[in-house]
């Protein structure tokens, strides 16, 4: 059966990964799994670069397809602040409590319709002949005037969508896959894998 290892420490996300990518007919590893330890630094412009930078630091330790993703919010009003630098805003470690709260209180004042943010995701694969894959999505929405919900990661509990009448923290594991940024880049690259 064919691998695939992807390139993250974050348990949320290959939980995700694994639910999206389940019917490949592939088994799915995340780094751990496989016994990969390598933490490259993630100092591309675009959030394509940083997945690839990724993907290939674990490819070029195994025999494998290596899947990574970069991913980040970004806030209109902002100049889409924190975007690629979303892990990093603030400082690694600090809280998302800490970082959701001081993104909350720099829109103080500002209404609804200048409060749109979007999370963006970009997936790489590198294949093990070397070709490159990358695809990338978007889910749109708007910053939330207080944290709410229990579910997701992140900046999950200020990222509020219209259309669900919640934030991304309120959606069940499953409707956030359907709509989210990494669920449709990963819908994508599921479809790019099937032909290769
Ligand atoms: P990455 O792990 O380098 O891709 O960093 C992405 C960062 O963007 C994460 O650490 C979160 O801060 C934020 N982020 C990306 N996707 C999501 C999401 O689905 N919910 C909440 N925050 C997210």
């Amino acid at each position: 059966m064919k691998r695939i290892i992807f390139a993250t420490g974050n348990a949320g996300k290959v939980r995700e990964i694994k639910a999206i990518l389940g019917d490949l007919g592939m088994e799915i590893l995340s780094m751990k799994e496989a016994g990969i330890k390598v933490e490259p630094e993630e100092n591309g412009a675009t959030y394509e670069e940083n997945a690839l930078i990724k993907a290939r630091a674990v490819a070029a330790l195994c025999d494998d397809i290596v899947m990574a993703d970069d991913s980040g919010l970004e806030i209109d009003y902002l100049n889409k602040e924190p975007g690629v630098y979303s892990a990093r805003y603030m400082g690694e470690d600090t809280p998302y409590s800490i970082k959701n709260a001081n993104l909350i209180e720099r829109l103080n004042g500002v209404p609804d319709e200048q409060r749109t943010a979007r999370f963006v995701c970009a997936i790489a694969a590198v294949l093990p002949d070397g070709r490159e894959l990358t695809t990338r999505a978007t889910i749109e929405g708007r910053i939330d005037y207080e944290e709410k919900g229990e579910g997701g990661f992140g900046y999950d509990p200020i990222f509020y969508v219209p259309e669900f009448g919640k934030t991304t923290a309120e959606l069940t594991a499953e409707e956030k896959n359907q709509v989210s940024h990494r669920g449709k880049a990963l819908q994508l690259m599921k479809e790019e894998l099937k032909n290769v």
